[in-house]
């Protein structure tokens, strides 16, 4: 087992709850990963002897970003559908039929080839960990097939047969079948069961339907998420409370009884805002400072997929939410690590302590709050780890 000792660090983000905000800020000090974990974090004139060294140079260190909500899974290109919303379209997810008649032509090698040079794109932007969802399928075989694929990246895999009502089937018959058969052939390959819960879309799911999915997935040993309150208010949020989700997604239109429900259950579910879809969707923002401020653990995420948000970037995520969404750079950057660890209901990761693996991400920065200080800029990847 060879040891790497991480030194020449500007500054160490923990992000372990420790000090203010959270962030458990060390000043010189080093790092030492062995075997893929950290094994000793201490001031660096302690530092013990290692089998290789790697001094970072005055560069920053953060926990590895958790993106905890993405749908890589998908074949096709949308960017025309992006064109005429910056032209004054607006979107209800009537597009997600193209990119499902795109995936499910495509060949499982291409979905497989297209799915690594994703995940090689977010590590690239400093992200170690990645929810991915399916729901470009929309059929039983070929759910089963990104959940598949998915699997083979990350272990935090979501069955979203419930993303919309496929072209050309019957409503009540298709939700017969996510809850049925379909949700039975996926179960195997996942972690977690989400909906797509907007009323306000034709395409999506209202209440009753959405109470249906969850309540199904939850008796198929599935945790729950949901996309909720995204296009208008409506019940999402409310269901996520009340059927204890590990997260309700999106939050744009919240009403106070929203942020109150969402308090009270700051134990169970976190509220993961996705601003990149607001930017992409020229949309109204949602209020992280809001939800901070009840006391609502709030999570950031891309949702990158191709309709809504096709950035892979959770520094483009950070720098909107300090601009946009009210939060500081300290919030904002806990909210892409620990809390969306968080909503997966891991404490593995999203922070680094002694025992956790070694993901660490390298900032080209004297510190983290660089991330929005300097948006657009590639200052973040992930560290790849000799040997
Ligand atoms: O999270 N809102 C629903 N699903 C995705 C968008 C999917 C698409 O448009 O392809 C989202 O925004
Ligand atoms: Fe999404």
């Amino acid at each position: 087992m060879l040891s790497t000792l991480v030194t020449g660090m500007a500054e160490l983000i923990t992000c372990d709850g420790t000090g203010p905000d959270g962030l458990g800020r060390r000043d010189r000090s080093a790092l030492v990963a062995e075997d893929g974990l950290i094994g000793w974090i201490g001031p660096a004139s302690q530092a013990p002897a290692c089998d290789r060294r790697i001094d970072l140079e005055g560069r920053s260190v953060v926990p590895g970003f958790v993106d905890a909500h993405t749908h890589l899974i998908f074949a096709g290109d949308r960017s025309a559908e992006f064109v005429a919303r910056m032209g004054g379209e607006s979107y209800d997810g009537g597009g997600i039929a193209s990119t499902v008649e795109a995936t499910r032509a495509a060949g499982e090698d291409e979905l497989r080839r297209l799915l690594a040079h994703r995940v090689a794109e977010l590590r690239r932007q400093g992200t170690t960990t990645v929810e991915i969802k399916s729901g470009y399928g929309l059929s039983v075989t070929e759910e089963v097939r990104a959940l598949r694929l998915a699997g083979e990246v990350t272990s935090e895999t979501t069955f979203l047969g419930a993303h919309v009502v496929p072209a050309g089937a019957d409503r009540a018959d298709y939700l017969t079948l996510v809850t049925g058969e379909m949700l039975a052939a996926a179960a195997p390959y996942a972690r977690w069961v989400d909906v797509f819960c907007e009323p306000a879309s034709p395409h999506a799911f209202d209440e009753d339907e959405a109470r249906a999915v969850l309540t199904a997935g939850a008796a198929a040993g599935l945790g729950l998420r949901v996309h909720g309150n995204q296009l208008a208010p409506g019940p999402g949020v409310r269901l996520a409370v009340e059927l204890g989700a590990a997260s309700v997604d999106h939050c744009t239109h919240l009403s106070d009884a929203d942020v109150g429900a969402l308090a009270d259950a700051r134990a169970t579910t976190v509220a993961t805002l996705l601003p990149g879809v607001e930017f992409s969707t020229r949309s109204p923002y949602p209020d992280a400072a809001r939800l901070l401020a009840a006391g609502v653990p709030v999570a950031l995420a891309t949702d990158w997929n191709p309709g809504t948000c096709a950035s892979s970037s959770m520094p483009f995520v950070i720098a909107l939410a300090v601009r946009e969404l009210g939060m500081t750079p300290a919030q904002a950057l806990f909210a892409a690590t620990a809390t969306a660890a968080a909503s997966l209901r891991r404490t593995d990761v999203g922070r680094l302590v002694v025992g956790a693996p070694a993901d660490l991400t390298v900032l080209d920065a004297p510190s983290f709050t660089h991330l929005a200080y300097r948006p657009g800029v590639p200052l973040a990847s992930a560290l790849e780890l000799p040997g």
